[in-house]
């Protein structure tokens, strides 16, 4: 098995260079898969078995600034807290650190802001890691293309590999052991009209990360049919994209959701993301479609749902949702 130590070595070959600075900051969107991620093929590189696409949600994601820590350990810091060291969280952060350690004897401080909605879940992995990435960059004056930048977001968190651009990113899964051809490019079509808000139907803790649900994936009878269904999802959309086709894009974004969450309650242990309060979402999202409103949903790992709408139909979801925080990824973006 390739370790993620190599394939850093790999990338900051000819790219160590001793002008640090002593801070550096970036910011990367959170990013909203519109056709999942879902099962790894290497659980220490997080490649994937299958490609996956995704949208960024413009200025809402994660700002990170590193700086060098005086202190015998690392210092991680979110949205004002101090994160004790023993968390999941603290420690997938230190881990990555690990792999970036000029040497041993040097600690860092990581002081990171979401700006998305904490409740919804989406403040997590994926703007986090590659915001952390872009940071490191500047820090030790890498100068890392933006390929070379996904791969190491993806060392991090899978989903973060795509968190490198705006719009639409497809992930490329790739076939190299060492995932040298795993990485996000973005989608360069442009859909000003489109919208996605984040519904938050609950704000507890689900009970399994998506990493633990994940890994249970292939063990389900039906993980060769989400193989095939990915596969022509993902040139679905790419294609109701360039169509603009907005009924097909959101009937296939939604098919994709629905088949993996039908995919994950089909693992053992099963898992069960959707509460009573999502189901119900669901259903005013249904009878709205079937009163003739353009409206789609999409769910990862986790209760709440994002909406999928045109601009023009803005009010009337306003008015069936009115706690929906909207997001016009496409508008007033970089
Ligand atoms: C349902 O990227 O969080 O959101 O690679 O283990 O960090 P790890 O998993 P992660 O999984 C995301 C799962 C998903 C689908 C997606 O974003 O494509």
């Amino acid at each position: 098995m390739i370790s993620k130590h190599h394939v850093v070595q790999k990338i900051l070959k000819n790219h160590n260079n001793l002008n640090y600075f002593s801070t550096a900051s970036a910011f990367a969107p959170a990013n909203i898969a519109l056709c999942k991620y879902w099962g790894k093929r290497d659980a220490e590189l997080n490649l994937p078995y299958h490609s996956s696409f995704s949208l960024s949600l413009g200025k809402l994601g994660v700002q990170t600034t590193i700086s060098f820590a005086q202190e015998d350990h690392d210092i991680i810091i979110s949205n004002n807290q101090m994160i004790a060291q023993e968390t999941e969280f603290a420690q997938r952060i230190i881990e990555f650190l690990n792999l970036i350690r000029p040497n041993k004897h040097t600690y860092f401080q990581i002081q990171s802001t979401a700006n998305i909605p904490i409740a919804a879940g989406l403040a997590s992995s994926a703007a986090g890691f590659a915001a952390l990435v872009k940071a490191c960059n500047r820090l030790f004056n890498w100068r890392l293309d933006k390929q070379e930048l996904s791969i190491l977001a993806r060392l991090g968190s899978g989903s973060a590999c795509r968190s490198l651009w705006h719009g639409f990113v497809e992930w490329h899964a790739g076939l190299a052991h060492d995932g040298m051809d795993s990485y996000g490019e973005p989608f360069t079509v442009q859909w000003p009209e489109l919208r996605i808000a984040i519904l938050i139907v609950s704000s507890q803790p689900k009970n399994i990360s998506s990493r633990q649900a994940m890994k249970l994936a292939s063990d389900s009878p039906f993980y060769h049919c989400w193989l095939t269904k990915v596969e022509t999802d993902l040139t679905a959309i790419k294609r109701n994209i360039l169509n603009q086709e907005f009924l097909l894009f959101g009937r296939t974004v939604e098919e994709n959701a629905l088949a993996m969450h039908a995919l994950i309650q089909t693992s053992w242990p099963p898992i069960q993301y959707t509460l009573p309060a999502t189901l119900a979402a669901i259903q005013k999202i249904w009878q709205a479609r079937e009163q003739g409103l353009a409206l789609f949903f999409t769910q990862d790992a986790g209760a709440n749902l994002q909406l999928l709408f045109l601009q023009q139909d803005t009010l009337q979801v306003q008015a069936l949702f009115p706690t929906a925080q909207i997001i016009a990824p496409f508008l007033n973006v970089p």
